[in-house]
Protein backbone atom coordinates (compact mmCIF):
# COMPACT_ATOMS: atom_id res chain seq x y z
CA UNK A 1 0.00 0.00 0.00
CA UNK A 2 1.59 3.42 -0.73
CA UNK A 3 2.19 6.44 1.35
CA UNK A 4 -1.52 8.18 0.49
CA UNK A 5 -2.92 4.93 0.89
CA UNK A 6 -2.42 4.31 3.98
CA UNK A 7 -3.23 7.74 4.96
CA UNK A 8 -6.61 7.23 3.67
CA UNK A 9 -7.04 4.34 5.33
CA UNK A 10 -6.60 5.86 8.67
CA UNK A 11 -8.65 8.89 7.33
CA UNK A 12 -11.76 6.97 6.24
CA UNK A 13 -11.31 4.60 9.52
CA UNK A 14 -11.68 8.52 11.29
CA UNK A 15 -14.65 10.09 9.17
CA UNK A 16 -15.59 13.61 10.55
CA UNK A 17 -12.37 13.16 13.22
CA UNK A 18 -9.59 15.47 12.90
CA UNK A 19 -6.19 13.87 13.04
CA UNK A 20 -3.27 16.18 13.78
CA UNK A 21 0.05 15.95 11.09
CA UNK A 22 2.32 14.40 13.85
CA UNK A 23 -0.44 11.74 15.14
CA UNK A 24 -0.77 10.32 11.21
CA UNK A 25 3.29 10.63 10.79
CA UNK A 26 4.03 8.33 13.96
CA UNK A 27 1.56 5.61 13.02
CA UNK A 28 2.50 5.27 9.59
CA UNK A 29 6.23 5.69 10.88
CA UNK A 30 6.73 8.00 8.31
CA UNK A 31 7.39 12.32 8.31
CA UNK A 32 5.35 15.17 8.53
CA UNK A 33 6.35 16.42 5.13
CA UNK A 34 5.34 12.54 3.70
CA UNK A 35 2.12 13.39 5.92
CA UNK A 36 1.48 16.37 3.75
CA UNK A 37 2.75 15.28 0.96
CA UNK A 38 -0.30 12.60 0.56
CA UNK A 39 -2.82 14.59 2.16
CA UNK A 40 -2.07 16.96 -1.41
CA UNK A 41 -2.46 14.36 -3.53
CA UNK A 42 -5.40 12.96 -1.97
CA UNK A 43 -7.13 16.52 -2.29
CA UNK A 44 -5.59 16.97 -5.82
CA UNK A 45 -7.79 13.68 -6.48
CA UNK A 46 -11.10 14.79 -5.34
CA UNK A 47 -11.07 14.03 -1.27
CA UNK A 48 -12.81 16.64 0.76
CA UNK A 49 -9.84 16.82 3.61
CA UNK A 50 -10.23 19.52 5.79
CA UNK A 51 -6.63 21.18 7.06
CA UNK A 52 -7.52 23.43 10.46
CA UNK A 53 -4.06 24.61 12.12
CA UNK A 54 -3.90 23.33 15.18
CA UNK A 55 -5.81 20.37 14.91
CA UNK A 56 -5.25 18.50 11.77
CA UNK A 57 -6.72 16.72 8.75
CA UNK A 58 -10.31 15.93 8.81
CA UNK A 59 -11.96 13.34 6.17
CA UNK A 60 -15.45 15.00 5.76
CA UNK A 61 -18.89 13.12 5.47
CA UNK A 62 -19.58 14.52 1.90
CA UNK A 63 -16.45 13.10 0.42
CA UNK A 64 -17.86 10.44 -2.04
CA UNK A 65 -15.24 8.92 -4.14
CA UNK A 66 -15.05 5.23 -4.36
CA UNK A 67 -12.18 3.69 -2.78
CA UNK A 68 -10.57 0.18 -2.01
CA UNK A 69 -9.70 1.80 1.62
CA UNK A 70 -13.49 2.93 2.46
CA UNK A 71 -15.06 -0.41 0.76
CA UNK A 72 -13.15 -2.78 2.94
CA UNK A 73 -14.22 -0.77 6.52
CA UNK A 74 -17.55 -2.31 5.44
CA UNK A 75 -16.50 -5.91 4.01
CA UNK A 76 -17.51 -9.03 5.75
CA UNK A 77 -14.67 -11.14 4.39
CA UNK A 78 -11.20 -9.65 4.16
CA UNK A 79 -10.19 -12.02 1.41
CA UNK A 80 -11.94 -9.97 -1.00
CA UNK A 81 -9.82 -8.24 -3.75
CA UNK A 82 -10.75 -4.83 -4.43
CA UNK A 83 -9.69 -2.79 -7.43
CA UNK A 84 -11.17 0.75 -7.97
CA UNK A 85 -10.34 2.76 -11.13
CA UNK A 86 -10.97 5.96 -11.67
CA UNK A 87 -12.05 5.14 -15.33
CA UNK A 88 -12.65 2.20 -17.85
CA UNK A 89 -14.68 1.17 -21.04
CA UNK A 90 -16.58 -1.23 -18.84
CA UNK A 91 -16.09 -3.06 -15.69
CA UNK A 92 -16.84 -6.29 -17.20
CA UNK A 93 -14.46 -6.19 -19.65
CA UNK A 94 -11.62 -4.96 -17.20
CA UNK A 95 -12.63 -8.32 -14.92
CA UNK A 96 -12.16 -10.55 -18.40
CA UNK A 97 -8.89 -9.85 -18.89
CA UNK A 98 -8.04 -9.71 -15.03
CA UNK A 99 -9.63 -13.45 -14.95
CA UNK A 100 -7.73 -13.97 -18.05
CA UNK A 101 -4.17 -13.18 -16.50
CA UNK A 102 -5.43 -14.99 -13.01
CA UNK A 103 -7.38 -12.82 -11.34
CA UNK A 104 -8.76 -15.19 -7.88
CA UNK A 105 -12.18 -15.87 -7.28
CA UNK A 106 -13.71 -12.67 -4.80
CA UNK A 107 -11.64 -9.78 -7.07
CA UNK A 108 -14.20 -7.07 -7.61
CA UNK A 109 -13.67 -4.65 -10.10
CA UNK A 110 -15.19 -1.25 -9.51
CA UNK A 111 -14.67 2.30 -11.24
CA UNK A 112 -15.88 6.00 -11.12
CA UNK A 113 -17.23 6.11 -14.60
CA UNK A 114 -17.60 3.67 -17.50
CA UNK A 115 -17.06 4.89 -21.22
CA UNK A 116 -18.37 1.83 -22.44
CA UNK A 117 -20.23 0.41 -19.93
CA UNK A 118 -22.08 -2.90 -21.40
CA UNK A 119 -26.14 -3.47 -20.96
CA UNK A 120 -27.92 -6.89 -21.80
CA UNK A 121 -28.73 -7.91 -25.31
CA UNK A 122 -26.04 -5.70 -26.83
CA UNK A 123 -27.72 -2.59 -25.42
CA UNK A 124 -25.38 0.06 -23.96
CA UNK A 125 -25.28 1.38 -20.34
CA UNK A 126 -24.95 4.81 -19.44
CA UNK A 127 -22.58 5.02 -16.70
CA UNK A 128 -21.97 8.92 -15.94
CA UNK A 129 -18.86 9.44 -13.78
CA UNK A 130 -19.06 9.45 -9.98
CA UNK A 131 -22.82 8.98 -9.59
CA UNK A 132 -23.26 5.64 -9.58
CA UNK A 133 -21.54 1.81 -8.33
CA UNK A 134 -20.21 0.25 -11.75
CA UNK A 135 -19.12 -3.04 -10.81
CA UNK A 136 -17.81 -6.45 -11.62
CA UNK A 137 -17.88 -9.42 -9.13
CA UNK A 138 -15.13 -12.24 -10.46
CA UNK A 139 -16.92 -15.31 -8.97
CA UNK A 140 -15.33 -19.19 -9.87
CA UNK A 141 -17.74 -21.27 -8.33
CA UNK A 142 -18.07 -24.61 -8.15
CA UNK A 143 -21.09 -24.75 -10.44
CA UNK A 144 -22.83 -25.89 -13.72
CA UNK A 145 -23.08 -23.53 -16.19
CA UNK A 146 -27.26 -24.17 -16.29
CA UNK A 147 -26.59 -22.62 -12.77
CA UNK A 148 -25.58 -19.25 -13.75
CA UNK A 149 -29.18 -18.31 -14.12
CA UNK A 150 -29.77 -19.19 -10.27
CA UNK A 151 -26.62 -17.14 -9.28
CA UNK A 152 -27.74 -13.88 -11.45
CA UNK A 153 -30.92 -13.76 -9.60
CA UNK A 154 -29.18 -14.56 -6.21
CA UNK A 155 -27.13 -11.36 -7.69
CA UNK A 156 -30.45 -9.09 -8.11
CA UNK A 157 -31.66 -10.04 -4.54
CA UNK A 158 -27.87 -9.42 -3.45
CA UNK A 159 -28.05 -5.73 -4.34
CA UNK A 160 -31.92 -5.07 -2.93
CA UNK A 161 -30.39 -6.65 0.18
CA UNK A 162 -27.46 -4.54 0.15
CA UNK A 163 -29.34 -1.34 -0.70
CA UNK A 164 -31.67 -1.86 1.93
CA UNK A 165 -28.38 -1.94 4.70
CA UNK A 166 -27.30 0.69 3.30
CA UNK A 167 -29.59 2.84 2.73
CA UNK A 168 -33.37 1.84 4.32
CA UNK A 169 -34.25 1.65 1.22
CA UNK A 170 -36.93 -1.06 -0.10
CA UNK A 171 -36.66 -2.12 -4.09
CA UNK A 172 -38.50 -4.80 -6.68
CA UNK A 173 -36.80 -7.14 -8.95
CA UNK A 174 -38.12 -7.13 -12.33
CA UNK A 175 -37.30 -10.46 -14.15
CA UNK A 176 -34.48 -12.09 -14.19
CA UNK A 177 -32.61 -8.91 -12.85
CA UNK A 178 -33.52 -5.23 -12.95
CA UNK A 179 -34.17 -4.03 -10.04
CA UNK A 180 -36.56 -1.29 -9.54
CA UNK A 181 -36.95 1.84 -7.12
CA UNK A 182 -40.44 3.47 -6.60
CA UNK A 183 -41.31 2.06 -10.28
CA UNK A 184 -38.06 2.81 -12.31
CA UNK A 185 -35.26 1.31 -13.00
CA UNK A 186 -31.91 1.95 -10.59
CA UNK A 187 -29.85 -0.76 -11.15
CA UNK A 188 -29.04 -3.37 -14.37
CA UNK A 189 -27.31 -6.87 -13.81
CA UNK A 190 -25.03 -8.47 -16.67
CA UNK A 191 -24.11 -11.89 -16.09
CA UNK A 192 -20.81 -13.25 -18.36
CA UNK A 193 -19.92 -16.66 -17.74
CA UNK A 194 -17.18 -18.90 -19.02
CA UNK A 195 -17.07 -22.12 -19.28
CA UNK A 196 -15.05 -25.37 -19.43
CA UNK A 197 -16.45 -27.23 -23.08
CA UNK A 198 -15.18 -30.87 -21.22
CA UNK A 199 -16.87 -30.62 -18.18
CA UNK A 200 -19.72 -28.44 -18.71
CA UNK A 201 -18.91 -26.66 -15.27
CA UNK A 202 -18.26 -22.77 -15.02
CA UNK A 203 -14.72 -21.79 -14.87
CA UNK A 204 -15.54 -18.29 -14.22
CA UNK A 205 -18.69 -16.06 -13.44
CA UNK A 206 -18.58 -11.87 -13.75
CA UNK A 207 -21.45 -10.46 -12.50
CA UNK A 208 -21.73 -6.93 -13.51
CA UNK A 209 -23.64 -4.52 -11.71
CA UNK A 210 -24.64 -1.20 -12.26
CA UNK A 211 -26.58 1.36 -9.92
CA UNK A 212 -27.99 4.43 -10.56
CA UNK A 213 -26.97 5.81 -6.75
CA UNK A 214 -27.31 9.77 -7.78
CA UNK A 215 -28.92 11.76 -10.31
CA UNK A 216 -26.26 12.61 -13.59
CA UNK A 217 -25.28 16.00 -13.78
CA UNK A 218 -27.10 16.29 -17.18
CA UNK A 219 -29.95 14.09 -15.81
CA UNK A 220 -30.53 10.88 -18.02
CA UNK A 221 -30.52 10.82 -21.51
CA UNK A 222 -33.64 11.20 -24.00
CA UNK A 223 -33.91 7.41 -24.75
CA UNK A 224 -33.67 6.08 -21.00
CA UNK A 225 -35.18 9.49 -19.12
CA UNK A 226 -38.82 7.82 -18.95
CA UNK A 227 -37.79 4.75 -17.52
CA UNK A 228 -34.14 5.13 -15.34
CA UNK A 229 -33.97 6.91 -12.24
CA UNK A 230 -31.45 6.79 -9.10
CA UNK A 231 -31.91 6.24 -5.80
CA UNK A 232 -31.59 9.67 -4.21
CA UNK A 233 -31.87 13.23 -5.91
CA UNK A 234 -29.46 14.40 -3.30
CA UNK A 235 -26.14 12.25 -1.31
CA UNK A 236 -28.07 11.56 2.82
CA UNK A 237 -25.30 12.87 4.63
CA UNK A 238 -24.33 9.20 6.39
CA UNK A 239 -24.18 7.30 2.71
CA UNK A 240 -21.30 7.00 0.91
CA UNK A 241 -21.20 5.20 -2.20
CA UNK A 242 -18.34 2.76 -0.32
CA UNK A 243 -20.65 1.44 1.97
CA UNK A 244 -23.00 0.90 -0.32
CA UNK A 245 -20.73 -0.66 -2.46
CA UNK A 246 -19.54 -2.71 0.23
CA UNK A 247 -23.24 -3.71 1.21
CA UNK A 248 -24.07 -5.23 -1.64
CA UNK A 249 -21.02 -7.16 -2.37
CA UNK A 250 -21.31 -8.78 1.00
CA UNK A 251 -25.18 -9.68 0.16
CA UNK A 252 -24.30 -11.18 -3.55
CA UNK A 253 -21.32 -13.12 -2.55
CA UNK A 254 -23.12 -14.59 0.55
CA UNK A 255 -26.02 -15.92 -1.36
CA UNK A 256 -23.23 -17.10 -3.87
CA UNK A 257 -21.18 -19.15 -0.92
CA UNK A 258 -24.77 -20.52 0.23
CA UNK A 259 -26.44 -20.55 -3.62
CA UNK A 260 -27.26 -24.28 -2.97
CA UNK A 261 -29.92 -24.02 -0.49
CA UNK A 262 -31.89 -21.47 -2.66
CA UNK A 263 -33.02 -19.40 0.27
CA UNK A 264 -32.85 -16.56 -1.19
CA UNK A 265 -35.61 -17.53 -4.04
CA UNK A 266 -38.36 -16.70 -1.84
CA UNK A 267 -37.43 -13.14 -1.14
CA UNK A 268 -36.73 -12.96 -5.56
CA UNK A 269 -40.34 -13.96 -5.34
CA UNK A 270 -41.37 -11.45 -2.67
CA UNK A 271 -39.93 -8.18 -4.29
CA UNK A 272 -40.94 -9.42 -7.68
CA UNK A 273 -42.61 -6.76 -9.61
CA UNK A 274 -43.92 -9.33 -12.34
CA UNK A 275 -45.72 -12.13 -10.83
CA UNK A 276 -49.53 -11.89 -11.22
CA UNK A 277 -48.40 -9.63 -14.31
CA UNK A 278 -49.83 -9.78 -17.87
CA UNK A 279 -46.46 -9.59 -19.83
CA UNK A 280 -45.10 -9.49 -23.26
CA UNK A 281 -42.54 -12.49 -23.64
CA UNK A 282 -39.81 -11.23 -26.25
CA UNK A 283 -38.03 -13.17 -28.45
CA UNK A 284 -35.34 -12.16 -30.95
CA UNK A 285 -36.90 -11.26 -34.24
CA UNK A 286 -40.41 -11.72 -33.38
CA UNK A 287 -43.32 -9.90 -32.02
CA UNK A 288 -44.15 -10.12 -28.13
CA UNK A 289 -46.08 -12.95 -27.10
CA UNK A 290 -48.67 -12.06 -24.06
CA UNK A 291 -48.71 -14.24 -21.30
CA UNK A 292 -49.12 -14.00 -17.33
CA UNK A 293 -46.70 -14.90 -14.92
CA UNK A 294 -47.56 -17.51 -12.82
CA UNK A 295 -44.31 -17.88 -10.11
CA UNK A 296 -40.85 -18.37 -9.85
CA UNK A 297 -39.66 -21.44 -9.43
CA UNK A 298 -36.47 -22.93 -7.59
CA UNK A 299 -33.96 -22.37 -10.16
CA UNK A 300 -35.06 -18.82 -10.87
CA UNK A 301 -37.03 -19.93 -14.06
CA UNK A 302 -40.42 -17.55 -14.69
CA UNK A 303 -43.38 -19.92 -15.02
CA UNK A 304 -45.49 -18.14 -17.42
CA UNK A 305 -49.06 -18.86 -19.68
CA UNK A 306 -49.73 -18.37 -23.00
CA UNK A 307 -53.70 -17.18 -24.00
CA UNK A 308 -53.42 -21.02 -25.34
CA UNK A 309 -52.98 -21.95 -21.59
CA UNK A 310 -49.87 -23.65 -23.03
CA UNK A 311 -46.87 -23.07 -20.13
CA UNK A 312 -43.52 -22.64 -19.99
CA UNK A 313 -40.76 -21.76 -17.89
CA UNK A 314 -38.58 -18.85 -19.30
CA UNK A 315 -34.58 -18.92 -18.22
CA UNK A 316 -33.40 -16.02 -19.92
CA UNK A 317 -34.61 -13.03 -22.75
CA UNK A 318 -36.74 -10.44 -21.96
CA UNK A 319 -40.69 -9.63 -20.83
CA UNK A 320 -41.98 -6.27 -21.05
CA UNK A 321 -44.41 -5.90 -18.21
CA UNK A 322 -48.19 -4.66 -20.05
CA UNK A 323 -50.08 -1.27 -18.66
CA UNK A 324 -52.97 -2.72 -16.81
CA UNK A 325 -55.46 -1.70 -19.79
CA UNK A 326 -53.77 -3.28 -22.40
C1 LIG B 1 -28.72 -3.99 -18.22
O1 LIG B 1 -29.48 -3.30 -17.53
O2 LIG B 1 -28.96 -4.24 -19.41
C2 LIG B 1 -27.48 -4.52 -17.57
C3 LIG B 1 -26.54 -3.40 -17.22
C4 LIG B 1 -25.26 -3.85 -16.54
C5 LIG B 1 -24.33 -2.69 -16.29
C6 LIG B 1 -23.12 -3.07 -15.50
S1 LIG B 1 -22.20 -1.66 -14.99
C7 LIG B 1 -20.91 -2.66 -14.46
C8 LIG B 1 -20.77 -3.76 -15.48
N1 LIG B 1 -19.91 -3.34 -16.57
C9 LIG B 1 -20.59 -3.25 -17.72
O3 LIG B 1 -20.09 -2.89 -18.81
N2 LIG B 1 -21.86 -3.59 -17.54
C10 LIG B 1 -22.12 -3.97 -16.18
Amino acid sequence: MSTKEEILKILENNRESSLSGQALASSLNISRTAVWKGIKALKEEGYAIESVTGKGYCLKSESDLLSAEGIALALNDPDINLIVLKTTGSTNQEAKARVIAGASHKTVVLSEEQTAGKGRMGRSFFSPNQTGIYMSLILKPDLEAADAVLMTAGAAVGVCRGIKKATGLETQIKWVNDVYYQNKKVCGILTEAGTDFESGMLSYLIIGIGLNVFVPEHDFPGEISGTAASLFNKKPDSLTRNRLAAQIINEVFEICDNLGNRSFIEEYRKRSLVIGHQIDVIRRNQEGRQAIVLDIDENGGLIVQYKNNEREILHSGEISIRKKDS
